[in-house]
């Protein structure tokens, strides 16, 4: 059986430091605007609940679900929506809420799909993203932190669904064979 490390890449405060500068440069962006805040479910639930509390503007909420079937995304069928919104967009300024950028496929289909309901704006912030990892072209207008690509997981990052409640950003590293100490 495979035994699992978590090393903190990201400490608590250092993230907290982080979002709150997000959402400084997002309030002053979106000042007397018409602000729909879109979570990608399920991994962006802790950063947008500490985005949209540190934000000086009003907004409301609103998630989406998407599923990739397949390795690649050449096809615009691989990510498919298995939950849409409840809030019609047309005419509304559009920040969608991920927490990592990694092949870019679900963003890459998701501002498509949304992008036809024409909202008056449409933008992206993505807590973490690993452009290394990239098949199709995507830049978040917003990004927390830069990584390599190494897997991780904590404040809503999830491996099987596990450590998603970790309050830091870590990375996993595969013990066995070093023993128990
Ligand atoms: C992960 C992550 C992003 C997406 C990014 O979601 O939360 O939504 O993959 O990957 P991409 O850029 O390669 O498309 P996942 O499908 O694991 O679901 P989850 O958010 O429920 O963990």
């Amino acid at each position: 059986m495979t035994t699992l490390a978590t090393d903190i890449l990201f400490s608590r405060e250092i993230i907290h430091r982080r979002v709150g500068e997000l959402a400084l440069q997002i309030s002053r962006d979106y000042q007397g605007r018409d602000l729909l805040v879109v979570g990608i479910l399920k991994g962006a639930f802790i950063f947008m609940a500490d985005l949209i509390r540190a934000l000086g503007v009003p907004c409301r909420v609103d998630f989406v679900r998407l599923t990739s079937y397949g390795e690649g995304c050449v096809s615009s069928g691989t990510v498919r929506l298995t939950k849409d919104l409840e809030t019609p967009i047309a005419g509304r300024d559009l920040l969608i809420v991920e927490d990592i950028l990694d092949t870019g496929c679900t963003l890459s289909r998701l501002t498509d799909i949304l992008g036809e309901r024409e909202p008056a704006s449409l933008k992206v912030c993505a807590f973490l993203d690993k452009p290394e990892r990239r098949i199709v072209p995507f830049t978040a207008d917003y990004i927390g932190f830069t990584i390599p690509d190494a897997f991780v997981v904590g404040y809503g990052l999830d491996l099987d669904e596990k450590y998603r409640y970790l309050p830091d950003v870590c990375v996993l590293r595969d013990i066995d064979g070093q023993g128990e100490g």
